[in-house]
Formats: C-alpha cells, sequence, structure tokens
C-alpha cells in the first residue's frame, strides 16, 4: 500500500493527464472514452477511492477530500468541453445546410415612394445651395396661410386653395408650404435661406392632376440685395440639377400671386412631346413647375422686416410635377395607387 504522500502524487499526476487528454481532444465520442478512462470502475481514480478504507483515519479524511476535488475538476473540466465540442457540431451543420450562392433574386425588399425620392432629391440640391431645411404644423391659423402672406378674410385668391376649415375659419389644414414663409421670418432674422417641404390639404376633387392631399417645397431666401435675375439664374440651376439635365429650358412666365410682386409662374419643356404639344401638358409644349416671385413688402412689413433694407424671392410646387418632367409620367394619381407595376419602377436598387 502507498504511504498517504506518494498516493496524493499519483492522483495530482492523473488529474494532469486527464487535462491534457481532454485538451487534445476533437471529438465528442472520444471524450466519451475519455470519462470512462477517469471515471469507470476500472479507473485509477474508482480504484483509488475503494482502498481509502484501508488508510487510517487522518490520511482517509486528506486522501478522501482530495481526489473528490480532483474528481470534480476532470468532471467540470469534461462538460466544458462537451459544450464546445456540441456548438462546432451545430456551427458546421449550419455551414453545411446553408447554400451561400443560392440567389437571392425572389426575396422583396420595399423601397422608397418616388415622392419621396424625389422630397430627398429637391431638399439635397438645395441644401448644397446652403439652404437649411425647415419644417412647420400641417394644422395652421387663418393667420399664417392667408393673411400674413396678403390674402385678407376675402381676398378673391383663396377661392384657387379652397380647404377644410376647422372651428369658424380659424384653423385649417394648410394648403401650401408658403406658411412657412411666415413663421421663419418671424423666428429668424435675414439672411434667410429656407427649404420647407411638406404635406398640404386642398378641397379638390381628384382628377389626372389633383388629389386632396399633395406635397410641397418651399423656398424663401432674404438678403439685401437679391433680385429677379438671382431667382431666375437660381431656380434654373436647381432645376436642371433635380432633372438631371442641363439642356432642358426653363421659362418664367408673369403672373399673380398676392405673396410676391412681380410674380412668375417657372414651366419646362414638355419631354413627351418635346414641346410639340399633348394631352399631358395640355398641348402647351411646356409643364408648369412651381411659382415663385419676389417677395411682397407688405408680406415682409406683417412680419416686421424693413422692405426698404431687406428684399428676396420665393418660391414653390410640388414633387409631382417634377417627377412628371423628369420621369414622362401622364398621371399624377399613380403615385396614390399604390400599384408595385408603377413603383417599382423606382426601385433605387
Ligand atoms: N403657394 C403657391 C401654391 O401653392 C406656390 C407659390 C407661388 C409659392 C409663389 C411661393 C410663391 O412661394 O412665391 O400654388
Amino acid at each position: 500500500m502507498l504511504d498517504r504522500k506518494k498516493l496524493i502524487n499519483q492522483i495530482s499526476t492523473e488529474r494532469d493527464q486527464a487535462i491534457i487528454d481532454i485538451d487534445d481532444c476533437k471529438d465528442l465520442e472520444v471524450l466519451k472514452k475519455i470519462h470512462s478512462k477517469y471515471f469507470g470502475k476500472d479507473s485509477y481514480l474508482s480504484k483509488t477511492i475503494s482502498q481509502i478504507k484501508n488508510y487510517d483515519k487522518k490520511d482517509k479524511i486528506e486522501i478522501g477530500q482530495f481526489s473528490n476535488k480532483v474528481k470534480g475538476e476532470i468532471q467540470n473540466k469534461i462538460k466544458e468541453k462537451e459544450l464546445i465540442l456540441k456548438n462546432r457540431v451545430f456551427l458546421h451543420e449550419i455551414e453545411r445546410d446553408i447554400d451561400v450562392t443560392l440567389s437571392t433574386n425572389n426575396i422583396n425588399i420595399g423601397s422608397i415612394h418616388p415622392i419621396s425620392q424625389m422630397m430627398d432629391n429637391i431638399t439635397d440640391n438645395f441644401k448644397s445651395f446652403g439652404f437649411s431645411i425647415a419644417s412647420g404644423p400641417e394644422i395652421e391659423t387663418d393667420w399664417f396661410c392667408f393673411q400674413a402672406l396678403n390674402m385678407d378674410i376675402h381676398h378673391p385668391a383663396r377661392d384657387m386653395q379652397d380647404t377644410f376649415y376647422i372651428e369658424e375659419n380659424h384653423i385649417l389644414p394648410r394648403t401650401h408650404t408658403s406658411s412657412m414663409q411666415i413663421r421663419t421670418m418671424l423666428k429668424q432674422k435675414p439672411p434667410i435661406r429656407i427649404l420647407a417641404p411638406g404635406k398640404v390639404y386642398r378641397n379638390e376633387n381628384a382628377d389626372s392632376r389633383h388629389s386632396f392631399m399633395f406635397y410641397q417645397y418651399e423656398g424663401l431666401v432674404i438678403d439685401k440685395s437679391t433680385n429677379v435675375s438671382d431667382l431666375k439664374s437660381f431656380l434654373t440651376i436647381a432645376l436642371r440639377n433635380i432633372f438631371e439635365n442641363d439642356k432642358i429650358e426653363i421659362r418664367f412666365r408673369h403672373s399673380y400671386f398676392p405673396y410676391t410682386e412681380p410674380s412668375f409662374e417657372v414651366d419646362a419643356t414638355c419631354i413627351l412631346c418635346q414641346g410639340k404639344g399633348c394631352n399631358v401638358c395640355s398641348n402647351k409644349g411646356w409643364i408648369e413647375l412651381l411659382g415663385g416671385g419676389m417677395v411682397h413688402p407688405q408680406v415682409l412689413r406683417n412680419v416686421n422686416i424693413d422692405p426698404e433694407i431687406y428684399q428676396g424671392f420665393a418660391f414653390g410646387g410640388g414633387p409631382e410635377r417634377l417627377l412628371i418632367v423628369k420621369n414622362m409620367i401622364q398621371d399624377t394619381r399613380y403615385f396614390f395607387e399604390n400599384d408595385l407595376r408603377f413603383l417599382n419602377q423606382f426601385k433605387q436598387i
């Protein structure tokens, strides 16, 4: 019978060997064999433990405690290794079952709506000219939407922008983003360069060019020496950038808006008929894109800006018109019908 010290040394050597075996093991079957090698009936540890009874009481306790500790260590090491190997098998199975060469063409991922794409295109372009983007409420007061823009309660120009009045004519869904001119000028001192994109609402019968809700963008520039030629050259460059076409012709036609003087309608050559006349351009050869002009002195006075010191220009329009010209689309209702055959043509990927 070995003396206590030698036996304890042998148990340590057995533990060291077990650790080497477990570290080297690369396979769950081999791990099972290692388990029975160290814990089976004929294993060194089992045999040693069955001998403990032959030692005296003090040695029994010491050898017993030490061999239990070693058994625990080996068992834990085997459990850890078992987890690692099972995980490896699982990952291997996943790798085997996933075919990375399979086509993904059938996965239907959504895309950005053409109107949002155009709004992004417009805002990106104006940002590159140093404009900041302004946003404000869609539910407006009569004053911001009309009165401050030089359209008093009974002004006939209001007829073109009928809307749904709430609470005895004081609150309304805004009919145009021009209300953002007023909100900006009350908040910010000149120089001002803003673009305000957003939704507007009107009481319209839906036809190929109208709907009760649509999008607009509003631009406003106020500074000390802005003039009509700034407005013309600026809008011509911006529109050609948006269309990615520097040949497209832009024309400024005299018009009337109560909040600008002089006022213009801005048109582009109808690219569907190349200016010859078709049903999209109502046989005019031109498509109306937006309105604009030099901000009326009374509007500046309404927001406490001195028109003798500051002038500026404003413009506003809808992204649908720009999409019609850029992509030769014949009917604005397509944008709101959610027909995938139409929308998929605008997928960016
Ligand atoms: N608010 C006009 C509309 O909704 C568009 C417009 C015209 C905006 C002239 C302007 C402007 O800023 O100066 O039809």
